[in-house]
């Protein structure tokens, strides 16, 4: 078992395990009521209901699932799900535990914010992308016709607990999109080298980005300056990733939007060729196809349309250095002299 505290204005842990048969002695350590709503959607439910209901005997518990896929992350869902608890006679004493990846913990932890103006709420992430970013830091959010994650709150869970092994039914392509987020990491933090991310998603590897996700939100839990870190990479990964359709996997076009981020920061720090080839062959530890299938021109056109657009410019972050990642606002002018036309990126 390894633990990481994160240190929010309400502390809490993340429990790593092999399995959920701790489950019940941790839930014990932070919750004294009997009745559980446990958020799943029809992929994990299938897969990992039953033996958790077979870990929380004692327990009342009601099972509450939606539909698989970022669709379900809605408002009419969220108020079902307020509903049910409602119908259920939940109180304020009662608890909501999340039980799959990231959409599933992002709509559990918005009802759990607002139902009754917040109860308990406990993360039990099954992808690896909601193990090492979503499920911790207490972001919750739910979808807009116009938009992601348009509407959410800031509610930290009182427990996030991580049982490895769930990760082993995960398909590879799920796999691949947490790697991409575990790139991020390694390039935020020393801590992650290219062999750790060689070895693949180990016990050791979520840990380390636990504590790194850990580290950062306790410096700024509410997002207004060094948390922004985090989204190394999406700028250009969310432009990526929408102008595919969302057939790309986010944390693959994270990982892509990284390539491009690392040619940005070359130019914008005068980076040596030597320092730009060893994020390089960092950003390559993963074997991904980075390249990138859509022209310059097309990305720069979505960018202008991203939520982090301001009036003289965008924020991007750079990387100064490996472990050196830092906030920088790209003029409107830079932007579209970089961003033009219909040349593709050199990967
Ligand atoms: N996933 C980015 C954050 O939690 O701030």
């Amino acid at each position: 078992m390894k633990r990481i505290t994160v240190p929010a204005s309400k502390e809490y842990e993340v429990v790593i395990e092999s399995d959920f048969n701790n489950l019940k002695s941790e839930i014990e350590k932070v919750y004294s009521g009997e009745k559980i709503a446990v958020i799943t959607d029809s992929n994990t439910s299938s897969l990992f209901y039953k033996t958790v209901e077979n870990r929380l005997i004692g327990y009342r518990l009601y099972e509450i699932t939606v539909p698989y896929g970022e669709k379900s992350k809605n408002a009419e869902n969220y108020i079902k799900i307020l509903s049910r608890l409602a119908e259920l006679e939940f109180t304020r004493k009662d608890c909501v535990l999340s039980l799959g990846g990231g959409v599933v913990g992002d709509l559990s932890g918005f009802v759990a914010s607002t139902y009754m103006r917040g109860i308990t709420y406990i993360q039990c992430p099954t992808t690896l992308l909601a193990c090492v970013d979503s499920s911790v830091g207490g972001k919750t959010a739910i979808d807009l016709p116009q938009g992601k994650n348009l509407v959410g709150t800031f509610y930290q869970p009182s427990l996030v607990y991580i049982n490895t092994s769930a990760l082993d039914s995960l398909p590879k392509c799920e796999i691949d999109c947490g790697m991409g987020e575990i790139v991020k990491y390694a390039f935020i933090s020393k801590e992650i080298t290219a062999s750790d991310i060689n070895c693949g998603a180990s016990e050791d590897l979520i840990k380390k980005c636990v504590g790194i996700k850990a580290d950062v939100v306790g410096k700024d839990e509410f997002d207004k300056g060094v948390r922004a870190i985090l989204n190394l990479g999406h700028t250009i990964g969310h432009a990526i990733e929408n102008l595919s359709g969302y057939t790309l996997s986010h944390g693959l076009c994270v990982a892509k939007g990284i390539g491009v981020i690392i040619d940005l920061s070359a130019d914008f720090y005068h980076l040596s060729e030597e320092k730009v080839n060893e994020m390089k062959s960092l950003l390559g530890a993963m074997n991904f196809d980075l390249s990138i299938p859509f022209t310059k021109g097309e990305i720069g056109k979505k960018l202008f349309l991203d939520k982090k657009a301001e009036r003289d410019g965008i924020n991007f972050v750079l990387i100064k250095d490996i472990g050196d990642v830092r906030v920088e606002k790209l003029s409107e002018d830079y932007i579209r002299n970089t961003f033009y036309g219909d040349d593709a990126f050199s990967v």
